[in-house]
């Protein structure tokens, strides 16, 4: 019986990355730019109903709701060579068309006023699935729609649909020197980030600034455009759903998946990493190398090829790690690159659970042509995703020090009587910090032996 999983793209950055995801999702499973299987698409044993179902024609179409406040990006897909795959009537863009200007409490403020006929299309995606799994956000925090509308979805999400799972990808906005083009970020993500703690079930953490670095470093790429960045991140999507789409014994729904990555439900903030990239329009990244598992399960642990640009401390460790790994793989060179993984303590772990990884071996699709023998997704649980954390809190606190730009967040109505929800969301963050920052601490489970950080010590380190 499949799960199914309903998609939710919000904003820019959301709809943009959710059209390459539905792309490279239509080439693994051979369905054709109309939604029609192609004829070399025979050899079956993929589970293409999890994220597609099929019209009274058979054509196969997204199960994706597709929602903006200014109409530039949803026009361009409506326009664009994928156009006939999606269902029309999941198309909500503003009336207004201009947008929520970078701004949370606009798009949250928007999402008060129509959240019901998104609901309704929702409501109806989810009617016409047999045993609905759960749902996807694919949004940035850093803007007004993603941000705020997400939120403000993300909580109705949560009470309509109490026993679904709700899984974010989540953009989070360059925090490093080259920062991020929008000013205001501060302000929009650690508004985001509440809700992201409060009403998701999992987040994958995509940072902009570790997307850059690795198109840069990796695929020696200088100023990567969107296109470039998105291509890394349909890539980790489309591996990080494989086990679901390709189903085997184990992490075949998304709840054995997170079951294995989330032993405390707080800290569900998911880092990822892939080796190797390779890419139609990333030249650079078509160079064949070497791809034993070894190699691969090597490099998935090495920070350069996360998509979370952290700093991890002296006792930042993994809480939990699940690679995905793809391709020709004998079982046995799985299990001795572990051994050896382990002797080399290429990995530290937490010390109050178990230190392995996990390692879920799955079949590729027959129809996308690789050059290399394997390939791998790491998807990890790691203390240091505090260190991104806190970076935000200090470059919130900075801002809001001098209420910069506060005014136009006043215009809106989660702000028209006080600043509370400011406040109130970074109480959020800081006490998430603390909370990872307790789980490096062979304690965290045993709360009184006096382990758990509290959020004043961790304010006091950010201050
Ligand atoms: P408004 O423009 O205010 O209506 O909100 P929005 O949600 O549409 O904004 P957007 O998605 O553009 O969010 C801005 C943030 O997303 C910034 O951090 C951008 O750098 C980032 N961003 C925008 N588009 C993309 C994209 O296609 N890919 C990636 N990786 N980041 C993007």
């Amino acid at each position: 019986m499949p799960r199914e999983i309903i998609t939710i793209q919000a904003g820019q950055c959301g709809n943009s990355i959710g059209s390459q995801f539905w792309q490279q999702l239509c080439q693994e499973h051979g369905i054709n730019q109309d939604g029609n299987l192609e004829d070399f698409a025979s050899e079956g044993g993929d589970r293409k109903d999890v994220f597609f179902y099929q019209s009274d024609d058979t054509r196969y179409i997204p199960r994706a709701v597709l929602i903006d406040l200014e109409p530039r990006v949803i026009n361009g897909i409506q326009t664009g060579p994928y156009k006939n795959i999606y269902n029309p009537e999941n198309f909500f863009v503003g009336k207004n068309g201009i947008g929520a200007g970078n701004n949370w409490g606009d798009g949250y403020q928007t999402g008060e006023l129509v959240h019901e006929e998104i609901m309704e299309m929702i409501d109806r995606e989810a009617d016409g699935s047999d045993s609905l799994e759960g749902f996807m956000l694919l949004h940035s925090i850093a803007g007004g729609t993603g941000s705020g509308l997400g939120s403000f979805l993300l909580e109705r999400m949560n009470d309509r649909f109490p026993k679904k799972i709700i899984q974010t990808y989540s953009v989070f906005p360059d925090t490093t020197a080259a920062g991020d083009n929008v000013v205001v970020h501060p302000y929009n993500s650690i508004l985001a980030m509440r809700r992201l703690t409060q009403n998701a079930d999992s987040v994958v953490v995509l940072d902009n600034g570790a997307l850059s670095s690795i198109a840069a470093d990796r695929l020696h790429v200088q100023e990567p455009s969107f296109q470039q960045t998105n291509q890394l991140v349909s890539t980790v999507m489309s591996a990080s759903t494989t086990t679901l789409r390709y189903p085997g014994y184990m992490h075949n729904d998304l709840v054995s998946i997170l079951a294995s990555l989330i032993p405390t439900p707080r800290c569900h903030f998911l880092m990822t990493a892939y080796t190797p990239f390779t890419g139609d329009q990333v030249e650079q990244a078509k160079t064949v190398r070497k791809t034993t598992v070894l190699d691969v399960m090597r490099r998935l642990l090495q920070p350069k090829n996360r998509m979370v640009s952290t700093q991890p401390g002296k006792k930042s460790c993994y809480i939990s790690i699940l690679n995905v790994i793809q391709g020709e793989v004998d079982p046995t060179d799985v299990h001795k690159s572990l051994l050896r993984i382990r002797e080399r303590r290429l990995a530290s772990f937490i010390p109050w659970g178990p230190a392995s990884i996990q390692v879920a071996l799955t079949k590729r699709s027959p129809y996308v042509p690789m050059s290399h023998r394997v390939s791998g997704l790491m998807l990890a649980n790691h203390t240091s995703i505090s260190t991104l954390f806190k970076r935000i809190v200090r470059s919130y606190d900075f801002m809001r020090k001098r209420n910069a730009f506060i005014e136009a967040y006043k215009k809106t109505s989660p702000f028209s009587e006080n600043l509370d929800e400011f406040d109130e969301s970074r109480q959020v963050v800081t006490d998430l910090i603390a909370e990872y920052e307790a789980a490096e601490d062979a304690n965290y489970l045993n709360p009184d032996e006096g382990a758990q950080a509290t959020s004043a010590e961790t304010d006091k380190r950010l201050g």
